[in-house]
């Protein structure tokens, strides 16, 4: 097998070890991608400033974010079906995550249940609640958090209504995954991923599992398109808040208004996200999106994160200088899953801290708390 140097290697690796139709889910954005194109782009095209003959020996990335300890500013995106990339993928997940010493994300779509993770895990993980139509079912997703010791709340606000990507419907993306003579071929190729997914134990959503009535599940657009609820507002946030008295994130905010309000809600931490281009095709890309939010509402009680594109270290950097308190990564965490499991996972992240570190060394900064817009070529 060739080396694994960066993050695409990895995105190679598994593009040949999962089928399509899983790949896609993760790889692919909404309608004609170009929120998920910017996304990438818009962070490519800011420079760094390179310094030299500056001591950067005994560098540190360390910092933390909602007050938790983190070795770089990096956390795991919450990523629906993660257990469709690898059996237990969310186990894995958390577990490497956790190792390395960054916070991992458990979606409400998640495969493993909340109780799966915290039953495999011994430290704290994040809860990510998508708020849908039955408020009870909902309510009830927050207590298991709670009783699974999840140390934050993470609300999505951007999936009210869910964005089309053309490919999960032409791949007949379906949860728990349905061999169909469309795709037996491709998923023939795949035996490492039979033997790890398919016949594994867990194949459909974990948290939800109480609420599935397996014949009318049939693909997860039309699944998706009737559990979620276009009537959401900022009352459910503070019905949300008067659940959950712990850290609370507020995740999808890509507008200043938008994050004035969020501020105001007393919200530990606010992501500036489009979802990874996988909603409002068309929107600015996230990094764009970002110095205008810190200039609205930086210095105030909520940290702001960024997420979409985050697939280096320099993409931290670059975050970082622009105001980012820390970043979460979706794909690229989804990727090294698929490739190698924990230890996929594992690899990811240390191949992005370094990725970091020499960066940070190379602009002469010797500790991410010095990270400001200095280290930009503006
Ligand atoms: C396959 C996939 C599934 C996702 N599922 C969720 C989810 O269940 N809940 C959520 O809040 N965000 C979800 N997201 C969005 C991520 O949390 C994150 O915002 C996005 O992936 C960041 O962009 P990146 O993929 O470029 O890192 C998902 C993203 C991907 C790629």
């Amino acid at each position: 097998m060739a080396t694994v140097t960066n993050i695409q290697d990895l995105r190679a690796i598994a593009m040949r070890k999962v089928p399509r139709a899983i790949f896609h889910y993760a790889d692919r954005g909404s309608y004609d991608e170009t929120t998920l194109a910017a996304n990438k782009a818009d962070l490519a095209a800011i420079q760094l400033r390179q310094r030299v003959m500056i001591d950067v020996s005994d560098r540190s990335t360390a910092t933390t974010m909602i007050g938790e300890k983190v070795a770089l500013p990096l956390a795991i995106a919450p990523t629906g079906l993660t257990g469709l990339f690898h059996g237990n993928g969310e186990i894995h997940g958390c577990r490497a995550a956790q190792a390395a010493g960054i916070p991992f994300t458990l979606s409400t779509m998640s495969i493993c249940s909340i109780e799966d993770v915290a039953g495999a895990v011994d430290k704290p993980f994040w809860f990510q609640l998508y708020v849908m139509r039955d408020r009870k079912f909902s309510e009830s997703l927050i207590e298991r958090a709670k009783a699974a010791k999840c140390s934050a709340l993470v609300l999505t606000l951007d999936l009210q209504i869910q964005g089309q990507r053309h490919n999960d419907i032409k791949n007949g993306l379906a949860v728990p995954p349905k061999l169909t003579l469309a795709n037996a071929l491709d998923i023939a190729t795949k035996p490492r991923w039979i033997a790890s997914v398919l016949m594994g134990k867990r194949h459909s959503f974990g948290n939800l599992a109480v609420r599935q009535e397996s014949d009318s599940l049939s693909t997860l657009s039309q699944w998706i398109a009737g559990q979620f609820d276009p009537s959401l507002s900022w009352k459910d946030v503070e019905w949300v808040r008067s659940l959950w008295p712990g850290k609370l994130i507020l995740k999808g905010i890509l507008d200043v208004e938008d994050a004035k309000i969020a501020a105001a809600t007393g919200a530990d931490a606010i992501v500036v996200s489009n979802h990874g281009g996988r909603q409002l095709d068309g929107a600015v890309s996230s990094i764009s999106a970002l110095p205008k939010i810190v200039d609205a509402i930086g210095g105030g009680k909520s940290e702001i994160w960024f997420d979409g594109g985050v697939q280096s270290g320099q993409d931290i950097l670059k975050a970082r200088a622009l105001g980012a308190q820390g970043c979460l990564m979706g794909k690229a965490f989804l990727w090294s899953l698929a490739a190698g499991g924990q230890a996929g996972v594992a690899q990811a992240i240390e191949i992005i801290r370094r990725e970091l570190d020499v960066s940070m060394a190379l602009t002469g900064t010797r500790d991410i708390e010095q990270v400001d817009r200095s280290v930009l070529a503006l």
